[in-house]
């Protein structure tokens, strides 16, 4: 089975990302023995995954792919963003950057927002982007239980439920890094 490390330690995104790609062996940072905090220093998706990717190809040596994912809120020029895992400050956990979400869009009419992912790949010395979007919008309280981040608060564009009400397949077939993936494993499939 051919292989292939994604830069994550995050055991939702694994979970996902494995159901999606069964016809790979996704092997997580921990399995390369990979304990450091990599830098995301940048201030785009994409510049964050190649930094990911490249750290990984530069102190380990592997074939590798990276992403990064923000939420966009459209009211609020784009965000959270780049800075989505750290909207309620450096601590801050899913509950704390959903509480200050809700409190910024109180009484917002206009709540479209959108979930990016940008995929960086660095497969045989070359590099590659993809990216995943999936358009929605912020619910005004919390909806499931299911999922991490942002999952209960967002809609997506069509359906009638949270990402935090639909199961792990409902999600993937919708959601921004599961189009980012398909895209990942198509040019894969094809160059492999
Ligand atoms: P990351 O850089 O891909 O880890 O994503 C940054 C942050 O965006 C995460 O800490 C979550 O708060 C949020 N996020 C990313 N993907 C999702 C998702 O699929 N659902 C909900 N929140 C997400």
């Amino acid at each position: 089975m051919n292989k292939i490390v994604f830069a994550t330690n995050n055991p939702n995104k694994l979970t996902e990302v494995r159901a999606l790609i069964p016809q790979w062996e996704i092997i997580s940072l921990t399995d390369i023995g990979c304990f450091e905090d990599i830098p995301e220093t940048e201030d785009t998706l994409e510049g964050n995954a190649q930094l990911k990717a490249d750290y990984i190809t530069k102190n380990y040596g592997y074939d590798c792919f990276a992403d990064d994912t923000g939420l966009e809120v459209a009211i609020l020029n784009g965000a959270p963003g780049v800075y989505s895992a750290r909207y309620a400050g450096n601590q801050a956990d899913g509950e704390k950057n959903i509480q200050k979400l809700l409190f910024n869009l109180k009484n917002k009419k206009n709540r479209k927002a959108q979930f990016r992912t940008a995929i960086a790949l660095n497969i045989d010395t070359k590099k590659y982007l993809f990216e995943g979007i999936c358009k929605g919008e912020i619910l005004s309280t919390k909806k499931g239980t299911s999922g991490f981040g942002y999952d209960p608060i967002f809609k997506p564009k069509g359906i009638e439920k949270s990402f935090a009400e639909m199961n792990q397949t409902e999600k993937g077939i919708i959601s921004h890094r599961g189009k980012a993936i398909r895209k990942l494993i198509e040019f894969l499939n094809r160059n492999k």
